[in-house]
């Protein structure tokens, strides 16, 4: 299979390429094509001719587009609608992340996950961009696969567990939010179900996440027992720490569909990602 990866130099994109392996990659950064130039898309599809396009490339920046809805909306709405489309035209499946933000979050800790065919809610200009995205990938008609994941952490860029790694080679204690709860997914596993997907003649949204649930409390603690780091981790609620962007309360994602990539559970990828690391601050 000739994979084309684009936003191949961020975190997700690095594991992309490298799960790919065996395949024909062609990885092409943000330097390399700006998914956001319609003809530059159409002319990087049309010289590499890929049976699938795995798009990792996004805006990320969640509390950044608040102040940018129209530049988050051009990387996460228009990109992908360039790429679906020459996809399309062209006979090519698109494999197309997506994210938990789509939803409003409003529903209480213990309630029963999202599944795909659950009604969406963007409550930021992130999970709006995202989620027009999602759209315009379904609307163009081409085989695809929508991927919806969440609470990413890898090798391939910061995150929030080097975050606190870092936090607690400076400091002794952290305050983290005990009222957000989500799947913590590493994106080395991630990154093989994208793979899988793309060489599937599955169609439409699929829910890929870290098997289980926690809070960023819970997660904090768990990357400090594993990193064998003597920091106390306070908890918080999302009030005591106001961001631009307001974050989905609850977005526990799980798979209604039959044939969808199942990750283990989110301390097994997280055990595998920490124990692996350079010790931060050693
Ligand atoms: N991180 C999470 O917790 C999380 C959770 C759920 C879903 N997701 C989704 O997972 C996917 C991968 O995210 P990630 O965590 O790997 O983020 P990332 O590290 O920020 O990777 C995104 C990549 O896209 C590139 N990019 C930005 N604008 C571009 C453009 N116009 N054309 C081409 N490339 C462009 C970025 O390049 P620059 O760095 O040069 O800007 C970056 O390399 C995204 O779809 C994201 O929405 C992420």
């Amino acid at each position: 299979m000739r994979l084309l990866v684009t936003g191949a130099g961020g975190m997700l994109g690095q594991d992309v390429v490298r799960a790919a392996r065996g395949h024909e990659v062609v990885a092409l950064a943000r330097r390399d094509l700006d998914v956001t130039d319609a003809a530059a898309v159409e002319a990087a599809i049309g010289d590499t001719a890929p049976h699938a396009v795995v798009n990792c490339a996004a805006w990320t920046d969640v509390d950044g587009a608040e102040s940018d809805p129209q530049g988050a909306h051009a990387v996460n709405a228009a990109g992908p609608n360039h790429l679906a489309r020459t996809c399309a035209a062209g006979g090519a499946r698109l494999v197309h992340v997506s994210t938990d933000y789509v939803f409003d979050g409003e529903r209480t800790p213990d309630s029963e996950p999202y599944v795909e065919s659950d009604q969406t809610g963007p409550r930021s200009a992130y999970g709006a961009s995202k989620l027009a995205g999602e759209q315009a990938v379904a609307a163009a008609g081409g085989s695809h696969a929508i991927v919806r994941s969440s609470w990413l952490f890898g090798d391939g860029g910061s995150n929030f567990v080097t975050t606190m790694l870092q936090l607690g080679a400076e400091r002794s204690e952290v305050t983290v939010v005990d009222d957000q709860i989500g799947c913590p997914t590493a994106t080395v596993q991630l990154a093989r179900a994208l793979v899988d997907l793309a060489g599937s003649p599955a169609q439409g949204i699929f829910h890929v996440a870290g098997g289980g649930r926690c809070s960023w409390y819970q997660l904090a603690v768990e990357v400090f027992r594993i990193a064998q780091r003597d920091c106390r981790v306070v908890p918080c609620t999302t009030a005591d720490m106001p961001r631009p962007a307001r974050r989905p309360a609850f977005s526990v994602l799980a798979t209604e569909r039959q044939g969808t990539p199942v990750l283990g559970p989110w301390q097994e990828g997280l055990a595998a990602y920490v124990s692996a690391m350079r010790p931060v601050g050693a």
